[in-house]
């Protein structure tokens, strides 16, 4: 699909920073037709991939770096949110709702991400990092609604 735009972005892995990439992939999104109601969904999801490379693939180490790489096309929008954290042991597991190696933690995240955007995968290598796919589909839900599109 043809490329309209894209940025790729690299922050340090601090808290301060979910709201930073949080508001940037949100308004890099806005040059795209989506409702006010997927860009909070993409901000939802954002926050949470980026929150889940501080916490667990840095376990709050605050001098590690996260990167964003987002894509605009006619129709959708890629994100990518990519950590050299300590990896994910059992992917399968990590995936399940209400699965978390943080008994403090609700272990949504990977849920919330799923079903907010269109497409989302995750590749990660233990002692290696963590890369999650995200795509949200411009329009889908007003195609949903009115049968005639
Ligand atoms: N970037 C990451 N690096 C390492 N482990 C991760 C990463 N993202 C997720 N995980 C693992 O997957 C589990 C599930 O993540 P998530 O669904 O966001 O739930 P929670 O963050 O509440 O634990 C986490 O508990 C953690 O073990
Ligand atoms: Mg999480």
């Amino acid at each position: 699909m043809r490329l309209i735009n894209q940025m790729k972005l690299e922050f340090l892995s601090i808290t301060a920073n979910v709201a930073f990439a949080r508001v940037t992939v949100a308004a890099f999104a806005s040059q795209l037709d989506f409702t006010l109601a997927d860009l909070e969904e993409i901000k939802v999801a954002v926050s949470e991939a980026v929150g889940n490379s501080i916490i667990h693939g840095y376990e709050n180490a605050p001098d590690k770096f996260i990167r964003i790489i987002a894509a605009l096309m006619p129709e959708e929008l890629e994100i990518i949110i990519e950590d050299d954290g300590k990896g994910i042991e059992d992917l399968n597991k990590a995936l399940l709702p209400a699965y978390s190696t943080d008994a403090e933690r609700l272990g949504l995240g990977f849920v919330f991400m799923k079903s907010f955007m269109d497409g989302f995968h995750v590749e990660s290598v233990p002692g290696n990092g963590t890369k999650v796919s995200l795509c949200k589909r411009v329009g889908t839900r007003l195609a949903q609604v009115s049968p005639e599109q």
